[in-house]
């Protein structure tokens, strides 16, 4: 449990949030697939990337973590085997809280020459699976739920011969799509992937340098494809992972909502994908602007926000939805606590995906907010938040949600008297170092 009071000064200075960790997951994976050495730096050492590690090490890879001699920067080393070198496990392999892990290496595992399991903890077991189960059995593959729920654990036979296939995923989803292709590596035709909008791109970027042919086709609507002709080997490379912008959020919402703030949050991750929080923020009027911007591969920038007042459109309303909330997704929790302290009403839909992540994140929300103060209200697809009413301390049940924790930490900031985040361990899953970074500025 951790205790929280309501800033008493302007938060200033500069701050460093730790890797991607959609990024960093991709690295060890494709880094295991590629022949040859991946080495990693900037690598987000959070629980959830652990679990990844942890997974592959059970399937012979070796991963190593040195200093760098030269420099003594922190770098994680993986001897990739190629697309056919990982080997068997007795044991079923567990990935901890991460959707990210399971989703994505089921999709490696229906490939693979031999039979395997795979789970997590009790929110893993309770998340839809059969959004991957689907497209892999057209794949050719033989992936089941255990218990016939739809859910994790999952049984993968395999020895299965995989086809390419055309899927048009209902939801813009980069776990389901980055799945789908990772099993594309394997099949014996292209497989074209689908979406209503562009999901995070981060394994197209990443496969493509790695090696594979492979790329995005955006149409004139926003409705996406990904492209990929399977056959081409992978080669190990080198990989500097950005600053995490959904990490970066919680710091942009802080200096938004403390009066006088300036921080600079340097080497941030600004993949088009993501970055929808910054769009959104500065239609409300945030006043946040990218310096050294860098464009190359995954392109990143140093994050510059000062205090402003936000204000609504027209009708002192702001409406979120459609094509940008694949883009913000996992900001959205912070994104409702921020419009909360807005004296505008803000309306989040098109967002019911919010239901299916590490929490119910609406229903976790706004009874969170509620409690609070907020005037908040649930709907099917999201939520409208009634902003402006005083917010009080209060104590915030997380449900294990790192991004509540984090979210609620910052709405503490806002709030009259003590905020108490009751499992503040959680952060561990995504940013390990978050309250010791949000105490240096407080
Ligand atoms: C992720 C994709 C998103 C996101 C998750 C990480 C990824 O999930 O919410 O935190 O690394 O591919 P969905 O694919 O379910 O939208």
């Amino acid at each position: 449990m951790i205790s929280l009071e309501k800033a008493s000064h302007p938060l200033k200075g500069d701050v460093f949030v730790p890797g991607d960790k959609s990024i960093s997951h991709r690295s060890i994976m494709f880094g295991a697939l590629a022949e040859g050495t991946t080495e990693i730096t900037g690598f987000l050492e959070s629980a959830d990337c652990l679990s990844t590690i942890d997974c592959f090490r059970k399937l012979g890879i070796i991963i190593d973590h040195s200093m760098r001699p030269t420099n003594g920067v922190p770098t994680i080393t993986v001897h990739g085997k190629g697309l056919h070198g990982l080997t068997d496990t007795s044991s079923t392999l567990y990935t901890g809280n991460s959707g990210t892990t399971t989703r994505l290496m089921t999709g490696i595992l229906a490939a693979q020459p031999f039979d395997s399991a795979i789970t997590g903890d009790n929110s893993i077991e309770k998340r839809p699976m059969n959004r991957i189960i689907k497209p892999l059995t057209q794949m050719g593959a033989d992936v089941s739920s255990m218990m016939g729920n739809g859910c994790a654990p999952l049984i993968i036979k395999g020895r299965r011969k995989l086809h390419g296939i055309n899927y048009r995923n209902p939801v813009a989803s980069a776990q389901v799509k980055s799945c789908i292709l990772l099993a594309g590596l394997y099949a014996d035709g292209d497989t074209v992937v689908y979406e209503p909008a562009l999901s995070r791109n981060h394994s197209e970027i990443m496969l493509q340098s790695f090696g594979a042919d492979i790329h995005n086709e955006i149409a004139r609507d926003g409705s996406a494809a990904a492209i990929l002709h399977p056959g081409m080997p992978l080669h190990g490379m080198k990989i500097n992972v950005p600053g995490d912008i959904s990490s970066a959020a919680y710091f942009i919402a802080a200096a938004l909502m403390v009066p006088g703030s300036e921080l600079l949050i340097r080497n941030v991750g600004i993949n088009k994908t993501r970055c929808g929080i910054l769009t959104v923020l500065k239609q409300m009027g945030a006043d946040i602007t990218l310096q050294n911007v860098n464009e190359s591969g995954e392109p990143r920038a140093d994050i510059f926000v000062k205090y402003s007042e936000l204000h609504g459109n027209q009708n002192n309303r702001f409406e979120i939805g459609g094509k940008d909330i694949p883009t913000m997704i996992d900001e959205l929790p912070m994104v409702a606590v921020l419009a909360a302290t807005a004296n505008f009403d803000t309306i989040i839909k098109d967002a019911a995906e919010l239901k299916v992540k590490e929490s119910d994140r609406i229903a976790t929300v706004v009874d969170n907010l509620t409690a609070m103060g907020c005037d908040i209200e649930a709907t099917d697809d999201g939520m409208i938040i009634h902003g402006g009413k005083p917010l009080h301390g209060t104590d915030i049940n997380t449900h294990n949600d790192h991004r509540l924790a984090m979210s609620f930490a910052i709405a503490s900031l806002a709030a009259e008297g003590t905020t108490r985040i009751l499992d503040d361990a959680c952060v561990n899953i995504s940013y390990p170092s978050f309250f010791t970074d949000l105490q240096r500025l407080l």
